[in-house]
């Protein structure tokens, strides 16, 4: 059993990657931390109260987290996602309400509480990781393991030529959780990219039973099309779910070496890239100290096969 905290900025593909965290028989989730990314702090709560709604699951409880960047300001991705961040399809409300506790507050108890064996999946921003950081400056020897949805380490970002969503919303944040030391492994785009839900995939999952097949059907639609608009291929980039997939079962990233990290904060048009040292020797001239495992392939085909078996139940 995998005891996880999920930080996340719910977003289209965080909602799909929570159910897979919900239904995995491998994971207990200790609690939901909400952060300003996709969309403004207050909804993505109310949408990681959705899902939890849709599976049942309300005793899980969700601490709303910061609602804007360390130094950025907070940009959001409503085109992408629809202005309440779950493709604007006409959700009824949760009903549900957070709880009293800042996410941060919640991620630093819950690391002592379960010393040494909590797993961190962060889904969006880093702010929330980085104040918990500042609360407690022992946090990183207090996790099993951090997992994050972040960067683009060999292929291009998706918000600008260098910048990968995640960390260019907040490089400060994603600064200070590459440099924590704690043990972290980053999936990018490098990776997540590859994994994209099709319509073929949703024609599979229009005859499986219960309340999710139709709810994954009625959020990716505002996403794909947006897809489909920019780059003319109609599909869902997985991106979330591929990074939970792969903190629950780590032999699916069957390349992640361990390599010197930096995240670029001043670069004109670089700011938010994300870099990995990936020369054979450890040469002059290098980046920080700080180091992650990075992954550069993943099992696709694999991850995408149990991921549709979890939505279908
Ligand atoms: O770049 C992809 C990431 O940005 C995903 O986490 C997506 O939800 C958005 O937050
Ligand atoms: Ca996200």
């Amino acid at each position: 059993m995998i005891r996880i905290v999920v930080d996340t900025d719910p977003g289209v593909d965080d909602a799909l990657a929570l159910i897979l965290a919900l239904r995995s028989p491998r994971a207990q989730v200790m609690g939901i931390g909400t952060v300003a990314g996709n969309v403004e702090v207050e909804s993505a709560t109310e949408n990681a109260l959705k899902v939890l709604r849709l599976l049942g699951r309300a005793e899980v409880p969700v601490a709303q987290g910061c609602a804007a960047p360390l130094v950025e300001p907070f940009h959001g991705a409503h085109g992408v996602h629809g202005r309440d961040g779950l493709g604007d399809c006409g959700l009824p409300p949760s009903g549900l309400r957070p709880s009293a506790e800042h996410a941060a507050d919640q991620l630093v108890r819950l690391a002592r509480e379960w010393e040494g064996a909590l797993v961190v999946v962060a889904l969006g921003p880093l702010t929330n990781l980085a104040t918990a950081l500042l609360k407690d400056p022992r946090l990183p020897g207090r996790v099993r393991r951090v997992v994050a949805m972040a960067g683009a380490f060999g292929v291009s970002g998706n918000v600008t030529p260098a910048a990968e969503f995640n960390v260019w919303a907040d490089p400060e944040a994603a600064e200070r959780v590459f440099s924590a030391g704690w043990p972290l492994t980053l999936v990018g785009l490098d990776v997540t990219r590859q994994a994209l839900l099709a319509d073929e995939h949703l024609e599979r999952l229009a005859g499986a039973p219960g309340p999710v097949p139709p709810f994954v059907q009625a959020i990716v639609q505002a996403p794909m099309a947006f897809a489909a608009a920019r780059s003319g291929l109609r599909a869902l980039a997985l991106h979330d779910p591929l990074a939970m997939a792969i903190a629950l079962d780590p032999t699916l990233a069957s390349d992640a070496p361990e390599l010197p990290v930096a995240v670029e904060l001043r670069g004109a048009w670089t700011r938010g890239a994300t870099l990995a040292d990936r020369r054979s020797q450890p040469a002059e001239r290098g980046l920080g100290p700080a180091r992650a495992q990075v992954c550069l392939r993943a099992d696709v085909p694999r991850f995408l096969a149990a991921f549709l078996e979890t939505l279908a139940g």
